[in-house]
């Protein structure tokens, strides 16, 4: 039997709990409702997500390319946005002191963001959430991306582990020469394979998933271990 709870989808249109609503990227003109949902992701920050609004004036069109950024609005019957979705290369692939240069590039196609998801407080509960994260996942997905992460406060951790995350206070990623663990701030980092080939896999002595397969050679032994300075197996 079909569960209760589920989006039913009808040609890109949403429906549950007697609401419906569809999905699409944000357009130019979306941009003062699109940036005032998002900043409810982040509402301690003096501008938050201040690189979205010259992204969707400017560079709407043109979805994963450039910097790999895409804006999502769900929208309901009248034309009212009702939730918003800004993902992207996460920034630690660029700034992160023990990722060589020459696996940025190739890194940061392989790896996404959900920088931040909000849905309008009189919307919630009502699937919006979930269906912008299943969306930006199978565009991410389909145009090669192999994981997909998010950072969040703990308070969402079952949130997102309904979604299929993982939450812990780190990931590690298994590069060609050496294992990265990134840690951002307070918050808490999540994570879920995209491809057959980006596993992420529990290590005896790593607190968090180990991403693997993200780069050539970066496959691990099923019964591998951390030994304090590298994996063994
Ligand atoms: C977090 C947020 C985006 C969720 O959006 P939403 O549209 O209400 O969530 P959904 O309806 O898709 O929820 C999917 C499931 O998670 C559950 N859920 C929703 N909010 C939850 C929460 N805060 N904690 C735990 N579970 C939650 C829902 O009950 C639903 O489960 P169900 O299908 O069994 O009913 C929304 O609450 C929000 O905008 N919060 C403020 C901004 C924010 O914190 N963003 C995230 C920053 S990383």
């Amino acid at each position: 039997m079909r569960p209760l709870n589920r989006t039913s989808h009808h040609r890109g249109l949403h429906r549950m709990r007697g609401f419906s609503f569809t999905m699409r990227k944000a357009h130019p003109t979306d941009v003062n409702q699109f940036m005032t949902l998002i900043a409810l992701a982040d509402p301690d920050h003096p501008d938050p997500y201040g690189e979205a609004r010259e992204f969707v004036l400017t560079r709407h069109g043109a979805p994963l390319e450039g910097e790999g950024l895409l804006a999502l609005v769900a929208v309901d019957e009248t034309g009212k946005l009702v939730g918003a979705l800004l993902a992207g290369i996460p920034k630690w692939v660029f700034t992160h002191v023990g990722i060589p240069t020459q696996f940025e590039i190739p890194l940061s196609r392989r790896v996404a963001n959900v920088h931040g998801v909000a849905v309008h407080p009189e919307y919630r509960y009502k699937g919006v959430g979930r269906s912008l994260i299943r969306q930006a996942e199978e565009e991410f997905k389909a145009a090669g991306w192999r994981v997909m992460t998010l950072e969040h406060p703990a308070h969402l951790d079952d949130y997102y582990a309904r979604l299929g995350y993982t939450n812990h206070n780190a990931i590690v990623v298994n590069l060609p020469s050496s294992l990265i663990s990134v840690r951002i701030d307070d918050t808490r980092v999540s994570a879920r394979s995209l491809h057959p080939r980006a596993r992420l896999a529990s290590v005896f002595g790593i607190p968090g998933p180990v991403i693997n397969g993200l780069l050539p050679g970066t496959d691990m032994p099923e019964n591998a271990w951390f030994d304090g300075r590298r994996l063994r197996s």
